[in-house]
This record gives C-alpha cells, structure tokens and sequence, in this order.
C-alpha cells in the first residue's frame, strides 16, 4: 500500500475524466474556491470539468499562478482555462478571479491578494484554504511558477508574489508555499514519460523544498490526490 493517494491510469484521458469528476465532486457540496493551474496537461481536463453538471454559480475560479503576458496572449494560463472551462461552464465572469499579467508583475501581485483577501474575507495574516488547489508538476519539480531555488520556497505567511523564472526568462505571479500548504485538497495532474522521475523525487527522494518544490503539501501526511498516466507514474509504481 502506498502512503500516497496516486490514480493511475492508462492515459491523459482517462486520467483527466477521473480528475474531473473528483474535482466535481469535492465542489459539489458548499461553497466552491478552486484555484486551477495552467500548462497543457489541464486543457482535457478542463474540457469534462466544464461538462461535469456543477452549479457554477457556486463555485469562484482562481488562479495558481499567470504568466506576465496580456490575457489574450497564447502563453496565458487565463487564455487556455478560458477557452477549455470558463466558456464551456458557463461560470459567471463576477466568480472568476484571474490574475493581471497584462499589468506590472508586483502591482499584478498586490491586486490579487487584494482580490483573494476580499472574495475570502480574510482578516490580516490569515491565509486562504482553497476547497480545491489544482496544480502540475514541471519536469524540474517545479509547482505553480515556484520553480527550484526560488527564494519565496521559504515563504509561509504570503498569498501571492511576482516572480522572475531565470530559465523561462519570464516575470510570473504565484500563490507561495504557506496557500498551497492550507489547501483543503490538493489534486494533482502529471502525465508523461518526463514527470515519472520528478514524481519520484517529490514523494520518495529526500525532503528538499529548494530542489523539488513540488513537494510542498504533497509529502507524507498531505491530502493530496495524484491523477497520473502510466508513464508518470512508472517509477513510484516500484516503490508501492
Ligand atoms: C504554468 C503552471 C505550471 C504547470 C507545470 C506543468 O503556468 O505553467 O501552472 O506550474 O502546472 O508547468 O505543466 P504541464 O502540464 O504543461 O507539464
């Protein structure tokens, strides 16, 4: 038996129809804050959460992170959850939170936390806990736009901040560590070959935050669910 919730299945889209529905299902009941994360892995998805029957009047979208780029810009993360759910879902525009990469990446910052302290209602020093918390996996370990090395790993007290991805060459803003950790429920997606190792490494390999940054509420004792491809997850395969 694992000490991890991972599902594994034969490939992306079936993978993506069991995230879905676990998804829908954490939302069902309640008040819904989701904080959805970009890449390409969460476009299918997307696609069957939008279809999945939820009353989107319910449920607030958030972002894990943006890429410093307009909205209608193809790197956008806004861009792509647009197009795959919040069209589709039909999800009110005044429940969708996104992130302004068009802006300056400290003030885009600064005016989502505002955004986040106020849908929440948080006093100050208190921290959202997302119903929902979706996020990816980089194959370098990266989570959300933390990528490794990233002084802000160490950060537990803020919501969100601009970074400065070195390798990407690229400005982004993020919820930091001490958000993720507060999750309600984390689900994770990782598909492909390239994650099996990272995969690894985030829930076998030693406790490291600098290096594998995606273990950040995902290691012994998190509530974090896996939805993972086979080749994902060929490497912790061996370790059940
Ligand atoms: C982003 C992300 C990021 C993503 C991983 C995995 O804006 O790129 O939110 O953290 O989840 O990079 O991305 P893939 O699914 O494309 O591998």
């Amino acid at each position: 038996m694992s000490k991890y919730d991972i599902r594994i299945s034969s490939d992306l889209e079936h993978s993506a129809r069991e995230c879905a529905e676990h998804i829908a299902a954490l939302l069902r009941d309640g008040r819904g804050m989701l904080a959805i994360s970009g890449g390409n892995t969460p476009k299918a998805m997307f696609h069957l959460l939008a279809k999945s029957g939820l009353d989107w009047n319910r449920v607030h979208v958030f972002f894990v992170d943006e890429r410093c780029v307009p909205p209608d810009n193809e790197a956008s993360n806004y861009r792509m959850a647009k197009a795959a759910l919040l069209d589709p879902s039909g999800v009110p525009s005044a429940n969708v939170h996104r992130i302004k990469g068009e802006l300056e990446p400290a003030e885009a910052a600064q005016q989502y936390v505002a955004e986040i302290k106020t849908v929440f209602g948080l006093n100050s020093g208190e921290l959202p806990a997302f119903d929902v918390l979706h996020r990816g996996m980089g194959a370098d370990a990266h989570t959300a736009s933390l990528f490794p090395g990233e002084p802000l790993i160490g950060d537990r007290t803020g919501i969100a901040a601009n970074v400065w991805v070195e390798k990407l060459k690229m400005h982004r803003v993020t919820l930091l560590p001490g958000v993720l950790i507060a999750a309600k429920n984390t689900v994770l997606q990782a598909v492909g070959a390239d994650k099996a190792e990272p995969m690894d490494s985030v829930l076998y390999g030693p406790e490291d935050y600098m290096k594998y940054p995606c273990q950040i509420g995902t290691r012994e004792g998190s509530r974090a669910v896996w939805f993972v491809d086979e080749a994902a997850a060929a490497m912790v395969r061996q370790r059940a």
